[in-house]
């Protein structure tokens, strides 16, 4: 096994200042009205984030990493996410965005004070830095997606591939096998991964069936005009409720005309594209309404990482190289979602497509902790979360930065939750009949 390198101080730098560009880009067209409205319940106003990534930033680089006291400790308290859930940060005495902006660039002058004084060290704490930047760009690309901004475009580049091209795997019907048996399911202990990943455990799982690429809007389109969201039968008992208290009856940001909203643009629906902006309860209901389930946490990573030939697991999907824009649709800030299966460069060994990428997919499973789980480097990241409450998320989307998004990546949300560029997969047990 190859032995994980530390990252080097200005590489981490390099990092910090990449998340950053990214973080200030998606906000340089919204107004000052805008970047303090509270768009919807489920999310924080996005100024209230700009803060938060100074806050998180100030707390672990330089008080923690650094040994310096806190910039603004008055704001600690607003700015952290537990104390003070999303509901309720619309009325919160926080930054406004001029304040909220020179914060971030006084917190990233002191953190990049103390890598010059005392370098990096390992680096985990500025990967987690980095990181979490990079995981509240999505946030507040769902937030803009939500707010239905009238011709906002992302001044952002343009990078997908040219290799994207036709659609495969019949709309997200097509099933690819997976044989049965032991894998190590988890990230490696060297490096940088998130405590829930941890540790690498063996997982058996019966052979089973998953589907070569997610669902397509197409196919989607069927079942809601099938009568998908009438049919009592199709759907779990909460789902239903959930699905009658709110009227629910398509994907979140469907028009009854045929068009999606596409953060900024509505558009006519893209038939080849993966579904997005639907619960786990939908996604649940459609796969029964096709004699079908969602594949179980294990069983995903499994398909997206087990190499038969070698019997471990692969860094990625494709291999071992790093993400390329060939590979998977993960980094489409300005383009979001390709044609499903379009991305033939990343298949992973048993034939599944796009596992990275494009949609994040909802599995069967609750978030709990591995074997021998251990809270690093706080409970409040995920160890408060674990439970029967939240489902798990694989696979990242077009909006995550390819930082983020790996194989062995927990994302987790309510089940009833839309505002996730979340679609997701089919799966059968090996012997069923299709
Ligand atoms: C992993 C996306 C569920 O947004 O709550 C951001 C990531 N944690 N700040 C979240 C996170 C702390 C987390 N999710
Ligand atoms: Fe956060």
């Amino acid at each position: 096994m190859t032995a994980v390198a530390t990252p080097s101080g200005e590489q981490l730098v390099a990092g910090l200042a990449e998340s950053r560009e990214r973080t200030l880009a998606l906000v340089e067209r919204v107004s000052e009205e805008d970047l303090q409205r509270v768009h919807s319940k489920l999310m924080s106003p996005l100024v209230w984030d700009l803060g938060h990534i100074a806050a998180f930033e100030d707390l672990w680089l330089v008080h923690r990493y650094g040994g310096q006291e806190l910039l603004r400790p008055d704001l600690m308290e607003v700015y952290d996410a537990f104390e003070t859930p999303r509901s309720e940060r619309g009325d919160l005495p926080y930054l406004r965005p001029g304040e909220a902006l020179a914060y971030l660039e006084a917190v990233r002058e002191r953190a990049l004070g103390v890598v010059e004084a005392r370098g990096t060290e390992d680096g985990l704490l500025h990967e987690l830095v980095i990181r979490h930047e990079q995981q509240h760009t999505e946030t507040m690309l769902q937030t803009l997606q939500l707010a239905r901004l009238e011709d906002y475009s992302l001044p952002l580049p343009l990078t997908r591939a040219a290799t994207n091209g036709a659609a495969v795997g019949d709309g997200g019907l097509e099933l690819v096998a997976v044989p049965g048996g032991p894998f190590a399911m988890g990230s490696r202990a060297e490096g940088f991964a998130y405590d829930n990943e941890r540790p690498r455990h063996e997982r058996r799982v019966p052979g089973f069936r998953i589907g070569r690429t997610p669902i397509t809007n197409a196919t989607f389109l069927r079942f809601v005009e099938g009568g998908g969201y009438e049919r009592r039968e199709w759907w779990s008992d909460e789902g239903w409720s959930w699905k009658e208290e709110y009227d629910i009856s398509r994907p979140e940001g469907w028009t009854t005309d045929g068009r999606e909203w596409r953060v900024g643009r509505l558009e006519p629906l893209a038939p080849d594209q993966p579904v997005v902006h639907v619960s786990w309860f939908e996604a649940d209901a459609f796969a029964r309404a096709h004699g079908a389930r969602l594949p179980t946490e294990a069983e995903w990573e499994k398909a997206a990482t087990w190499d038969q030939e070698t019997g471990a697991p692969r860094s990625y999907p494709w291999g071992e190289e790093p993400w390329a824009p060939e590979r998977a649709n993960l980094d489409q800030t300005a383009l979001g979602p390709a044609p499903v299966g379009a991305f033939a460069s990343g298949a992973s060994p048993c034939g599944a497509l796009g596992m990275l990428g494009d949609v994040w997919e909802w599995t069967a499973s609750a978030f709990d902790g591995y074997p021998g789980f251990r809270a690093h480097p706080y409970p409040e990241y995920s160890q408060v979360f674990f439970g029967t409450d939240y489902k798990v998320l694989r696979g990242g989307s077009w909006a995550s930065r390819p930082r983020v998004a790996t194989p062995t990546f927990r994302n987790w949300d309510f089940p009833i939750r839309r505002q996730i560029f979340a679609g997701f997969r089919i799966a059968r047990d090996e012997r069923t009949p299709s």
